[in-house]
């Protein structure tokens, strides 16, 4: 019997493979859908500059669409597992 090959974990044991990735996209998309399509229900201030900082960013799919929205803010995003883009 061949040995199978252990799926990576992070620090709560949760599988950070591909197919978590996925769930972990596909869960973002839901709950901005259920937020009328919107990112965060935060009242930023569209006249100051910004600092965000996404604490177990997971994909970095939040922080990513974040910057695109508001281009001149500083953006952050921090993980254990090391599964956000590169670029
Ligand atoms: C449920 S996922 C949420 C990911 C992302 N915020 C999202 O909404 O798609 C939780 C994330 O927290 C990260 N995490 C767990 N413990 C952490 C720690 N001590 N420091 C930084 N990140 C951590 C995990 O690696 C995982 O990516």
């Amino acid at each position: 019997m061949e040995a199978k090959e252990a799926t990576p974990v992070d620090a709560d044991n949760v599988p950070n493979d591909e197919p978590e990735i996925q769930r972990l996209n596909q869960q973002h998309w839901l709950l901005t859908v259920l937020k009328g399509g919107k990112l965060h229900l935060a009242p930023l201030p569209p006249d100051r500059p910004l600092k965000i900082l996404d604490v177990g960013c997971g994909s970095g799919i939040w922080a990513i669409q974040m910057a695109e929205v508001y281009p001149t803010a500083t953006i952050m995003g921090m993980d254990v597992a090391p599964i956000q883009p590169k670029k």
